[in-house]
């Protein structure tokens, strides 16, 4: 097992190689495998401080005697697992519910934000360490992400009301947001009303960089926007669209490319009862992806999610 994986209950990190290719650049052709075993930073503890990204930090020297060498504060990289750590901070999860209470919610998404309510701790705790067991959603992952990464620029394919997209905004309110979805008028029995809608909800949890609407099929749009833009990267990417094994196949193929250096591709649905072949497809593109990069899922409890950071 991956250092990485040790940690809480999301698990990363390669499987039995399926013959995929190693690299992107090879995705459709080569079968290399490249072990995927990595040394991944086991501690934790900057991740809620509002430190963001790997960086090491020289400290000025001039208040300090010449002869003193300076100060090198090294952080930790965050890793696919460390993501999964910010996600189970009841505070994380407190900030994210405070956002998403301001949409307008339908059953589903008020039902998502009981649970998240549930999964917090009785009574106020004084450990600002401390991390519950929680279960995990695409949306906490999302939130998560974007707290820990603040993206620049982030996609969501598959929208409905945007819960997830203003996930992403509760965690970063500067992110340029793309949002893709056919919004076709009733989905799984609901209303799903569309961009009207989706800009009130940005409104409501504050969003305050760019929009763009991509209204239709993901399998049109993203040739076309990355034939448009072939250098167009993307920071964080939340496919949860078309839910067929070709159709979701298709949704990855066509980001993986596109996402920045240290960017996050979130996947749901892992375990969904109606679309058990997902969990299969994201392994095979684990197995492909695993020496660019770090992926961890979440299977315990609810629909599972999956997710894949970048390596820079
Ligand atoms: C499960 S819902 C998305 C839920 C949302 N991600 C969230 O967390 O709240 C799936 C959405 O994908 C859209 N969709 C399905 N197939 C699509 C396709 N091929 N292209 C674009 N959107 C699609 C549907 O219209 C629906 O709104």
């Amino acid at each position: 097992m991956p250092l990485g994986c040790a940690r809480r209950k999301a698990s990363c990190g390669s499987g039995g190689a399926r013959g995929h290719p190693a690299t992107l650049a090879g995705a459709l052709s080569s079968p290399i495998r490249e072990n995927p075993n990595i040394d991944r930073p086991t501690s934790n503890s900057g991740w809620r401080d509002g430190w963001r990204g790997a960086d090491n930090v020289s400290m000025p020297t001039s208040t300090i005697s010449s002869t003193t060498p300076p100060i090198r504060i090294v952080r930790p990289a965050i890793d696919a697992a460390g993501i999964a750590d910010h996600a189970r901070f009841a505070d994380t999860r407190r900030r994210m519910i405070a956002g998403l209470e301001k949409l307008d919610n339908d059953d589903v998404d008020l039902g998502r934000l009981a649970r998240l309510r549930e999964s917090l701790p009785d009574e106020p705790t004084l450990d600002p360490d401390r991390v519950t067991d929680a279960w995990l959603d695409n949306a906490i992952i999302a939130h998560a992400a974007a707290e820990l990464l603040r993206p620049k620029r982030a996609l969501e394919i598959g929208v409905r009301r945007g819960f997830a997209s203003c996930a992403i905004v509760t965690g970063f309110d500067d992110v340029e947001m793309h949002l893709m979805d056919s919004w076709r008028p009733v989905y799984s029995d609901r209303p799903n009303p569309g961009p009207v809608l989706l800009r009130e909800q940005l409104k409501a949890v504050g969003h305050h960089a760019n929009a763009h609407f991509h209204q239709g099929n993901s399998h049109i749009l993203l040739p076309q926007l990355f034939g448009q833009d072939p250098l167009l990267k993307f920071d964080l990417v939340v496919v949860d669209g078309d839910h067929t094994e070709s159709g979701a196949d298709a949704d990855l193929r066509d980001v993986f490319p596109h996402v920045a250096p240290g960017g996050v591709v979130i996947f749901d649905d892992l375990i969904h009862p109606q679309h058990r072949y997902l969990l299969d497809l994201w392994h095979r593109w684990r197995d492909t992806l695993a020496g660019e990069f770090d992926f961890a899922e979440y299977l315990d409890d609810g629909l599972g999610v999956g997710w894949a950071l970048r390596r820079r």
